[in-house]
């Protein structure tokens, strides 16, 4: 049986105390309850199910807020009474000197969901249609499609790949926005930087395209590139957003960017409805300065990705490479029932995606969760 750090080591300890249980594989926190092991007949190790649902189902960081969120969240709830306009200029301009761009240029919204529904109302206010890719993120195509908007959806090519020619082919002349996930959701696969630049400033000369970065921190790929360069040089018709819900781990407290151009900036900043909380602001605050803990992240997900994918590779089963903290995987069998059956064991795995009915996206836990994960997977399948 292996023990559990303390909720007040983990809010208040110092970072040997998270880093030394990583080494040793014990990731218990108030966010991770911890996964036992016990001894086969054959000396084996093998991981009982666990009394809690590990959800793999919704691109969650397992690890929640890193220490220092944990202390200002504390510190925060002194604030509650306070409204927090005060506090945008400052995230912005915080946001801003890390990515070297104006706060002029940069909405916060309530997580970056807000974002991208201000994408999809402005392309409906304009009574115009949103051409995206299918697959995708469907936050900013189902509010424009809610509020009257078109939703021109162009499928994946054959590899699964964002097609950006047949993209550029739909286009309508009353399209309004284009929108493209790069690394794309729920297939983690991304577009190749000069294809994908050249695509945003043609397609961007007479409609808005919108690029939505939420995965950008987990990416390692030499064919990837942010588009943020393009904010900075002053194009208009662009909108990049971030989040603070996954390398940062607050997703539930709701903190988002978009950055634009400072006349479509203020466009969005006018129109957002949600308004921002204290204790999210100041979690954002002190996580987007604690890069220890983005590190921390990035490493255990690698290694969660290479227990599951090494897995998926040894088995011959097919699925796509990941840039992101989940992976997409063709089980061959109904994702409902696989689902349900992993929620027999008390995995949580992410929803049906159509027309892949066949394919399962599953977020990466921690690395003990996924060998749970893993071993379930032979269980039911291998
Ligand atoms: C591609 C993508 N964009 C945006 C979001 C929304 O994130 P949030 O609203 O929490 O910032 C998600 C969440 O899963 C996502 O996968």
């Amino acid at each position: 049986m292996k023990s559990r750090i303390s909720r007040r080591n983990f809010l208040l300890g110092s970072s040997a105390v998270v880093a030394a249980s990583a080494m040793q594989g014990i990731p218990g926190t108030p966010f991770t309850p911890p996964i036992n092991l016990m001894k086969g007949a054959l000396g084996q190790d093998i991981i009982p199910k666990p009394d809690h649902v590990i959800r793999l189902s919704s691109n969650e960081n397992p690890w929640g807020p890193s220490r220092a969120a944990l202390r200002a969240i504390n510190a925060a709830i002194d604030e509650s009474n306070l409204y927090t306009f005060f506090l945008h200029d400052e995230m912005a301009e915080l946001i801003g000197s890390q990515q070297h761009i104006g706060p002029e240029h940069i909405s916060v919204g309530s997580g970056s969901g807000e974002i991208l529904k201000m994408g999809g109302l402005l392309a409906t206010m304009d009574e115009g249609s949103i051409v995206i890719p299918d697959p995708t993120f469907e936050d900013l195509p189902r509010y424009a499609a809610d509020n009257g908007s078109d939703v021109i959806r162009v499928p994946v090519n054959d590899n699964m790949e964002t097609d950006l020619e047949a993209m550029a082919s739909a286009i309508r002349r009353d399209t309004k926005l284009v929108y493209i996930c790069n690394p794309n959701n729920p297939i983690p696969n991304i577009i190749e930087k000069n294809k994908l630049r050249d695509f945003v400033l043609e397609i961007s000369r007479d409609r808005m395209v919108f690029v939505d970065e939420a995965y950008h921190e987990f990416v390692d790929n030499p064919d990837y590139s942010s588009m943020m360069d393009l904010i900075r040089d002053g194009h208009r018709n662009i909108i990049v957003a971030r989040t603070a819900s996954k390398i940062h781990g607050l997703a539930g407290l709701r903190v988002g960017f978009g950055f634009s151009h400072p006349d479509l900036a203020a466009t969005i900043n006018r129109r957002m409805t949600g308004t921002l909380n204290i204790i999210g602001l100041r979690a954002a605050f002190a996580s987007y300065r604690d890069e220890e803990h983005a590190n921390f992240v990035l490493r255990t997900n690698r290694e969660a990705l290479d227990i599951a994918q090494g897995y998926f590779r040894e088995a011959g089963i097919r699925h796509i490479d990941s840039n992101g903290n989940f992976t997409f995987v063709e089980t061959g069998h109904e994702i409902t029932e696989v689902q349900a059956r992993f929620l027999e064991h008390n995995i949580r795995v992410g929803r049906p995606f159509p027309p892949f009915r066949n394919w399962m996206r599953l977020s990466m836990g921690t690395p003990d969760e996924m060998r749970y994960f893993v071993q379930t997977y032979k269980q039911l399948y291998g």
